[in-house]
């Protein structure tokens, strides 16, 4: 990287630093992870993370760790419902497995030599008997003995060792009342806690990278809806013992409950849980909290709607005339924002213009009973996702009375002269727009 990259790119990371610090984050990581040769990257990524000022809960899980020592001791056990069946053996080992993979974790956590990229870091880790358990009891006919679930999370304590500036790092074992301890699913410690703890995110670092579709590509962003039909579609191929399942439920369950964003990040790329958080693009799977209306491209039935919402804003002169037939032709460049049942809550249009890199934001409105809720917010995020996935670089917009709104947004002003030619042929003087652009 030149230095000129380097300070664009910390530049660019700014705002993302700005929004972390203060925040809190559990982070969840799969003893896959922890095996991965990347795990020392991830450890020193998360370490920056907390110097930069973000609250860390990091959950460990212990799977293939159990595994080993199952194999060693020669024995043998059985799951259902993804959880471990484990009896008083079995749970030997479990805390032979756990408490081994936790003192890996707090051993790289400490690292500090010169040279190395947590040289200053001096990360407090912080344990303890946060997680209060239950067995889980007798189910479907199956004794699961020391499996248990979460009872309650003592989340006052976690918090002021959060405030205190400690990175707080939990495993997957609680303790009962009586004093037993219970074997417990990572990935619910981690859930539970994110929603315990009101996080504002919830990162599940796994084996895989992200969640893909049929075509094995990257599914970027997914909507509450679309994780549970997911969920349900996996549950009918792969049954409960499908990680992806749990991936999903975990996400499902987080978003419901109050978590704003939960992420799923791989580790076999170096570099993916910064990525992730710091750049605009991502590198994994985000899902976002229901807020219970959806984004989705137009189609013929929604021109009523858009021009109820529009001509209001034509007649004002804000937007410019579009007739209905126009809008019947271009129906395909909008993308609607709609309320559960059915009303039209906002739009905005995305025009590629020709012979360039570059595509035209256009007629963004949200309805008026509706304003200052996020929703053009949220749409303009849709719209620049979609802009770089067909390869645009640049978005323009040309506006009379929104010109804060855009900055706010990240446009920057910009000269005629940099649109490009067949759209500054096009430029209506007697308008006077004021010509706005982002770079994506
Ligand atoms: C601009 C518009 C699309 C914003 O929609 P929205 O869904 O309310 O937007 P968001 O909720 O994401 O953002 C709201 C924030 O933007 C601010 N905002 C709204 N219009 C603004 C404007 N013209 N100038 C500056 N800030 C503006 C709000 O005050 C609010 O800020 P706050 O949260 O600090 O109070 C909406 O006001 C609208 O439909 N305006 C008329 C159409 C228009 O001007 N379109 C752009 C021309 S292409």
């Amino acid at each position: 990287m030149t230095t000129n990259n380097y300070v664009q790119f910390f530049r660019e990371t700014s705002p993302y630093i700005h929004a972390h610090r203060g925040k809190t984050f559990v982070i969840a990581l799969s003893g896959d992870a922890v095996c991965h040769e990347n795990f020392h990257s991830i450890i020193h990524d998360i370490a920056l993370m907390q110097s930069l000022g973000a609250h860390i809960v990091l959950v460990h899980g212990a799977r293939p760790q159990i595994d080993q020592r199952l194999e060693a001791a020669g024995l043998q056990t059985t799951f259902s419902q993804q959880v471990r069946v484990t009896d008083a053996e079995t749970m030997n080992c479990v805390k032979e497995a756990v408490g081994g993979t936790r003192f890996q974790i707090e051993s790289a956590l400490s690292m500090g030599l010169p040279n190395s990229p947590m040289h200053g870091a001096r990360v407090r880790v912080i344990g303890g008997n946060f997680i209060t358990a239950k067995p889980l009891g007798v189910r479907d006919g199956v004794d699961f003995q020391r499996a248990g679930e979460i009872r309650r999370i003592d989340t006052a304590a976690i918090q002021d060792q959060l405030e205190s500036g400690a990175l707080v790092l939990m495993s997957s074992i609680g303790f009962s009342p009586t004093g037993e301890a219970f074997n417990l699913a990572y990935q619910d410690v981690a859930t539970q806690a994110a929603i315990a703890l009101n996080a504002e995110k919830l990162v599940l670092v796994t084996g895989a990278s992200g969640i893909l579709d049929g075509e094995n590509n990257l599914l970027r962003s997914l909507s509450l809806p679309e994780v549970a039909d997911l969920k349900a579609k996996l549950k009918k191929t792969d049954g409960d013992n499908s990680s992806a399942y749990w991936l999903m439920a975990s996400a499902y369950q987080a978003c419901r409950n109050g978590v704003d964003r939960v992420h799923l990040v791989g580790c076999d790329d170096d570099g993916t849980l910064l990525r992730e958080l710091f750049t605009r693009e991502g590198c994994g799977t985000l899902i976002m909290k229901d807020h219970s209306e959806v984004i989705r491209p137009a189609n013929i039935d929604d021109v009523g709607g858009i021009l109820d919402l529009i001509t209001p804003l034509e007649q004002q002169g804000i937007l410019v005339k579009r007739s209905r037939e126009l809008l019947e032709t271009e129906i395909s460049r909008f993308m609607v924002v709609v309320h559960p049942e059915g009303t039209l809550l906002g739009c905005a249009a995305l025009y590629p213009i020709g012979n360039s890199d570059a595509g035209e934001l256009a007629c963004v409105a949200t309805h008026p009973e509706f304003h200052n809720q996020g929703i053009a917010s949220r749409l303009l995020k849709c719209l620049e996702k979609d802009a770089t996935d067909s390869g645009l670089k640049t978005l323009f917009v040309l506006t009379t009375q929104t010109a804060h709104w855009f900055r706010e947004q990240g446009f920057t002003e910009a000269e005629l002269s940099e649109l490009p030619a067949e759209k500054q042929s096009l430029y209506n003087y007697q308008r006077q727009s004021r010509i706005f652009s982002k770079s994506l």
